[in-house]
């Protein structure tokens, strides 16, 4: 143990450190068999990478493994501080801050920094005055927003106070992080410097990989679910399936991908969102391809969604014909308006009367038809409209459209009436949506459209 760490030390005053010897030390370790580049470990960094080898080897084995090691990037480029920064201390010598945020980054990666912070990732901290907000922190209880919201949207990195108001320390003089708001690796984490978002969201630490961020595993921590299950539709998609049964073919840790071009067996959530075309460079804006939100209860077009829409089909394109690509995008946009116009702003006319006549109260999630209503556009809807934006068919239909459909006629209308205690105007609200077109099927088929139905089970399974 100490002959092997007195030939570290000796390999370390050698100020270079080839990773076969890195090897050595982990020989079991296939990530640390990179080709024989040297890492060179700038002089103010020495003693830290030899402390924490053995204090942390993981961390010094990841970031040994990195970009960062062979360009001579080490821990106080990121970690290094001045006094005065919220939340330096003194380390071992040194002034560093152990939550390093977006701001450290920028010195190298100055545009990134700036596309990222004008992104919706970077803002997505700031839910306070949603419902889901209400739900979580109110309905809840606050721990499931902490452990919830927090973990994918971001918490606001705090520093723990005493009763006078003068910063908690530890032992050794490290300011103390609240508990609840870190660890966390949230998208839009508000940190100390005021900085928003946590790049190791997608780069881990500290192998801060982009072959990693390149894989639709990385999103799938925040985008799945029954709310925005895109990681579930992608695993059904073509395109999902086509990733997994051809991974060896993505050359994801090639250092330029542009589709097309480095690889072409599938499209990744990166590649559709954020990666390279023969045209486009790489983003770090996942808002810069989209035309449509849908989000909210009714879908709309976004500012300048024309040229949003022009740069998406510039990644289709690789594999696509200008004609397929359209034919998709008009499929697409009717059955955003079919979610819009059949069940949104119909279920919507009605709550706004429920609403207006006082029969449900202000306060959100107290009624029994306001679940209804939530679950209606906020997972059954999303669900519908999400399906169809990425080629999953399950979800457009059975979780999306179906389920939907069920609510708003077995659910949601029925329990309108009832709220409604016999209010006419809701009731006049509730009868224009029942008279209206699409809704006109639940007067009753005509006879020649129940012989059809008889005559496909008869023909298919035979007489009863
Ligand atoms: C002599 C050993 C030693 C050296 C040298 C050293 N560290 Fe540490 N470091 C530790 C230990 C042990 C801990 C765990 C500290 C604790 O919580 O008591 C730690 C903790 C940390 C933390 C986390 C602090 C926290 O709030 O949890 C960071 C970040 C860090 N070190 C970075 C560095 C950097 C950067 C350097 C070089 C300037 C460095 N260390 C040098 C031993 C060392
Ligand atoms: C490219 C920038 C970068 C470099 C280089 C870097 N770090 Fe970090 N480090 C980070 C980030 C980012 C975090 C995560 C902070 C957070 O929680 O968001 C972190 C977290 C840490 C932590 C606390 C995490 C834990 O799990 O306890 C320690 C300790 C640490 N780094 C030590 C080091 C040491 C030692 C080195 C040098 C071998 C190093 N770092 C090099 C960016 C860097
Ligand atoms: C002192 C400058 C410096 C700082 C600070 C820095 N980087 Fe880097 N980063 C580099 C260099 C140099 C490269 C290698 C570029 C290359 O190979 O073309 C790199 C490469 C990367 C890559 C690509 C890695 C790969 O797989 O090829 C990522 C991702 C990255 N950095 C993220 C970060 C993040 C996140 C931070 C802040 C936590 C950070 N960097 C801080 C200089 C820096
Ligand atoms: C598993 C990760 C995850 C959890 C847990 C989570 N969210 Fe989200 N949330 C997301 C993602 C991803 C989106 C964006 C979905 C999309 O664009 O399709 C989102 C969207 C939202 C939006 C809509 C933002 C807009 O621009 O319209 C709000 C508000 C929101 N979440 C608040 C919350 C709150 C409050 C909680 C806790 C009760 C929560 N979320 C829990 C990942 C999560
Ligand atoms: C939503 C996930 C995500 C977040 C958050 C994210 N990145 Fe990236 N980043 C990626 C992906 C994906 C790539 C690879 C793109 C490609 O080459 O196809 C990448 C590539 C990079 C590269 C290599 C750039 C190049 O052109 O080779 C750097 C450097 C980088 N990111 C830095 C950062 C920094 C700094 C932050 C924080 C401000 C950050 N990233 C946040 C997903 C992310
Ligand atoms: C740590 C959680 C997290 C990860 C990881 C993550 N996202 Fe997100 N993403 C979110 C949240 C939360 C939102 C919604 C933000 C809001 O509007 O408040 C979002 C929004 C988006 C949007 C909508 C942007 C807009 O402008 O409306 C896209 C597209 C997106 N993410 C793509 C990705 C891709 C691609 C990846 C992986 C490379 C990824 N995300 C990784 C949490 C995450
Ligand atoms: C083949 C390309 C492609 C792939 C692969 C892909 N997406 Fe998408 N994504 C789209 C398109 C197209 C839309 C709809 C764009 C529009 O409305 O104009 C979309 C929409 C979105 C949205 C916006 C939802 C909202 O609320 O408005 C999010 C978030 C998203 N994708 C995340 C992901 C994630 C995460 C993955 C991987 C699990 C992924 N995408 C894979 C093409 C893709
Ligand atoms: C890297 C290549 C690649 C890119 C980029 C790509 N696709 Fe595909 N796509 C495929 C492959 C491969 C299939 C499967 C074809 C098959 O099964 O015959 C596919 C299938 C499809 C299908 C048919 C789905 C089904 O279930 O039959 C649609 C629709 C589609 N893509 C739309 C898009 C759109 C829209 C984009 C851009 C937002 C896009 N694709 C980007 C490779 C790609």
């Amino acid at each position: 143990m100490s002959t092997n760490r007195r030939l570290w030390e000796c390999v370390l005053a050698m100020l270079v450190i080839g990773t076969g010897v890195a090897g050595a030390q982990t020989k079991t370790k296939k990530t640390a068999a990179k080709p024989a580049s040297a890492v060179v470990v700038p002089a103010e960094s020495r003693a830290c990478v030899t402390c924490h080898e053995q204090k942390t080897p993981g961390i010094v084995a990841q970031w040994h493994g990195s970009a960062h090691a062979k360009q001579g990037v080490a821990c106080l480029e990121c970690h290094g501080a001045a006094a005065s920064d919220p939340g330096a201390f003194t380390h071992e010598g040194a002034t560093i801050i152990t939550v390093v945020t977006p701001n450290q980054c920028a010195a190298c990666h100055g545009d990134i920094v700036a596309e990222n912070s004008r992104s919706h990732h970077a803002a997505a901290a700031s839910f306070i005055g949603s419902l889901d907000n209400v739900l979580g922190e109110v309905v809840e209880g606050r721990l499931a927003a902490v452990n919830g919201c927090w973990q994918c949207h971001g918490s606001t990195v705090a520093i723990l106070k005493n009763p006078d108001g003068s910063i908690r320390t530890k032992p050794d003089g490290a300011p103390m992080l609240d508990p609840t708001t870190w660890p966390n690796t949230g998208i839009g984490r508000v940190n100390l410097d005021g900085s928003l978002g946590s790049c190791t969201a997608c780069h881990s630490r500290h192998s801060f990989s982009k072959a990693m961020a390149r894989q639709p595993e990385v999103c799938g921590k925040c985008h799945m679910g029954p709310d925005h299950p895109q990681a579930e539709i992608y695993a059904e998609s073509k395109h999902g399936i086509a990733y997994r049964t051809q991974m060896s073919e993505m050359h994801l840790d090639s250092d330029r991908w542009i589709v097309g071009v480095d690889y072409t067996a599938a499209p990744t959530c990166s590649t559709c969102h954020m990666s390279a075309t023969k045209d486009q460079r790489v983003t770090h804006d996942v808002g810069a391809r989209i035309s449509w939100t849908l989000r909210p209860v009714v879908s709309k077009k976004l500012e300048k969604w024309e040229a949003k829409r022009e740069a998406m089909k510039g990644v289709c394109d690789s594999c696509h014909t200008p004609d397929f690509i359209d034919a998709f995008y008009k499929t697409y946009d009717a059955t955003v308006d079919l979610w819009n116009t059949k069940f949104a702003v119909p279920a919507t006319s009605v709550m706004t009367a429920l609403r207006e006549a006082g029969k449900i109260s202000p306060t959100p999630f107290d009624d029994e038809i306001e679940w209804t209503y939530y679950r209606l556009w906020h997972h059954e809807g999303r669900r519908a409209r999400m399906g169809a934006s990425m080629q999953g068919p399950d979800y457009t239909q059975w979780h999306g459209f179906f389920e939907a459909a069920e609510n708003f006629y077995m659910k949601f209308l029925p329990q309108a009436r009832e709220a409604a205690k016999g209010d006419p105007k809701v009731l006049a609200a509730i009868e224009a949506v029942e008279n209206d077109r699409p809704n006109l099927w639940k007067k009753g088929l005509s006879p020649e459209e129940r012989q059809k139905i008889d005559e496909f089970y008869k023909e298919r399974y035979g007489e009863h």
